[in-house]
């Protein structure tokens, strides 16, 4: 088959890429889509065993810190396109541990910027799409948002390395114009999300009748996302957004921890027939996160009017889809958190 394109989506393991590399696949037969990913502890190719056998897809296990392998990938799979997702994205990791956070998210992208930058002979016909987050713009305090024009200003380790990534991005549009786009997104929830972020976290130990740990007073604000609607946007901006430009999106959808945290309690005491107030008895207020950001909040007009993007399902719906997940897939969870999502990669692609 002729392909129109063939795509290099980075990360593609992970939570968010999953849900990308299966629209990408299943919407786009002509295009060859190549998942590259390191499968660290948060990649698990088990996200993709419904289009794992497609004939638009491939799969390269890549890290990204390694200029050489990326070039190869570059040159083995003809890449037209770049949609780049891979990170190192827990915040709390990134306070224990930032070196990681540098090697992969700032090295690992500009490793991917000189690949496009050496392979791809003009800007005609090539995307390279940096998938970014709000937490590049700092901490809001109760009022206003985020819009495309707000000053960077990281406070953790974490955003620190993704708002030097944006910066590149943009430094080799400028310098030496590549056709790059950017998309700086609010917090995902969904399936396929790993339990060491809020939401999968607390629906997971609400399951197991384990301690809710909630951070400080429970008081910081986060802007939720259904992270099919997120994958929608990458693949609007993808096609229809300007190069050289970058997108905020969000959802317009804020909720303190303790208020969310009390919402899943409730939904899941209904969902598990036990009587209302067993889950929230479970809360522990414990020592806050160092540095911890007080509220995220994003205008995302620009992408809803120039291209016209808007989140398709409510947060109810969302969050009710996301619990039925996890409850219909407790095998997923078992292997994620015992590393034995590393026995799929085994047996399929070795
Ligand atoms: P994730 O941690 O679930 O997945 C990251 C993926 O990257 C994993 O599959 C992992 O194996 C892979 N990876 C890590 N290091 C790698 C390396 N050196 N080489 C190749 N692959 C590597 O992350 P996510 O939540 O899906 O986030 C994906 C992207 O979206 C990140 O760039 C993140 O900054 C951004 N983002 C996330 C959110 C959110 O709410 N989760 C919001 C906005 C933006
Ligand atoms: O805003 C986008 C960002 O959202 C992404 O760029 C990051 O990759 C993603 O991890 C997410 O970052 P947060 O730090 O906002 O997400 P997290 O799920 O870790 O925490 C959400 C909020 O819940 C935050 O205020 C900290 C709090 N929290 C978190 C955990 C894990 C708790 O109170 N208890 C917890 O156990």
């Amino acid at each position: 088959m002729d392909r129109k394109k063939s795509i290099l989506i980075t990360g593609g393991a992970g939570f968010i890429g999953s849900h990308v590399v299966r629209r990408f696949v299943n919407r786009y037969p002509t295009y060859l889509v190549v998942n590259a990913d390191k499968l660290t502890y948060a990649g698990n190719l088990e996200n993709l065993v419904d289009v794992d056998t497609a004939e638009n897809y491939v799969f390269e296990r890549l890290d990204i810190q390694d200029a050489a392998s990326v070039s190869d990938v570059f040159s083995k799979h003809n890449i037209t396109d770049v949609i780049h997702l891979a990170a190192e994205s827990h915040v709390d990791r990134s306070i224990q541990g930032p070196l990681e956070f540098v090697k992969t998210n700032v090295l690992g992208t500009v490793n991917l910027l000189e690949a496009a930058r050496m392979h791809w002979k003009s800007e005609s016909d090539h995307v390279f799409h940096h998938v970014s987050t709000d937490e590049v713009y700092g901490s809001l305090g109760p009022d206003g948002f985020f819009t495309e024009d707000t000053p960077y200003d990281p406070r953790s380790p974490y955003s620190a390395s993704k708002a030097a990534s944006d910066h590149f991005v943009s430094a080799y549009y400028h310098t030496f114009q590549l056709p790059v786009k950017r998309s700086n997104c609010s917090n995902n929830y969904g399936s396929h999300h790993f339990p060491e972020k809020l939401i999968p976290l607390m629906i997971n130990n609400i399951l197991m009748e384990r301690e809710l740990p909630v951070y400080g007073a429970g008081l910081n604000v986060r802007d939720w996302l259904w992270v099919e609607d997120h994958a929608a946007a990458i693949d609007t901006i993808f096609h229809d957004g300007i190069i050289g430009e970058s997108y905020n999106v969000g959802g317009l959808n804020e909720w303190t921890n303790i208020d969310l945290v009390h919402k899943l309690c409730d939904l899941m005491d209904e969902k598990l027939g036990r009587t209302q107030g067993h889950s929230r008895a479970l809360i522990r207020f414990v020592k806050d996160r160092a540095g911890h950001d007080q509220r995220y909040a994003i205008d995302a007009r620009k992408i809803e009017e120039t291209l016209g993007w808007k989140p398709s399902i409510t947060f109810e719906e969302g969050l009710a889809r996301t619990i039925d997940w996890y409850l219909t897939n407790p095998e997923w969870m078992k292997n994620v958190t015992s590393g034995e999502y590393l026995a799929y990669y085994d047996k399929t692609y070795r």
